[in-house]
């Protein structure tokens, strides 16, 4: 992923919070206000420019067209692995779904952490988006069912 991407990967976005929105998120995205959408997305200016400087995010082009991304950060989890993979997102155009894009592009990301010394790869699944749930099994993932805990500071 390079910083010239973010216009198509915006668009890409887009496309793909329409689509889960109406599947797994539970929210109206067409009648939504700008600012309940830009909490929910994935792609914004900061989060691009995060995901840009960890050189670990890879997108997938169709010819000229984005039409796949995986956001990700090398992340230090010592009870867990040495060196672990976080996967912020990975997400496909909807036209595009089940043509093995997101596989590919783990194949990618995981060449990435194996060259960088990671030993596994770490993602966070919606219990309710089964497509995710599913290719991630495809892909070689052993899903766990956790509770996450968060103490907001602001
Ligand atoms: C989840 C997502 C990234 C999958 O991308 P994809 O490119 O369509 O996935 P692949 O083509 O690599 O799928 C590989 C395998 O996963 C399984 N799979 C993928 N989508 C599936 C679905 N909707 N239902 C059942 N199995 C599915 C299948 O086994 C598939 O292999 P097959 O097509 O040969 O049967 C895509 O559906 C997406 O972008 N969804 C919206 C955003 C999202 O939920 N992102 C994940 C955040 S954790």
């Amino acid at each position: 992923m390079q910083s010239g991407d973010y216009d198509p990967l915006r668009a890409l976005d887009d496309a793909v919070m329409r689509y889960s929105a109406r599947l797994f998120l539970g929210f109206d995205w067409d009648n939504a206000t700008p600012e309940r959408r830009e909490e929910q997305r994935a792609i914004t200016p900061d989060i691009f420019a995060f995901y840009v400087r960890t050189e670990s995010s890879f997108v997938a082009e169709d010819g000229e067209e984005i039409v796949g991304y995986v956001l990700a950060q090398p992340l230090q989890h010592f009870d867990l692995e040495p060196l672990a993979v976080w996967v912020e997102d990975i997400s496909v155009h909807p036209d595009h779904h089940r043509k093995g894009i997101a596989t590919t592009l783990y194949r990618t990301l995981a060449h990435w952490g194996r060259s960088a010394g990671a030993t596994a790869i770490l993602a966070g699944i919606h219990v309710d988006n089964a497509a995710s749930l599913a290719m991630h099994r495809h892909v070689g993932f052993d899903l766990y069912e956790s509770r996450m805990a968060v103490w907001r500071l602001d």
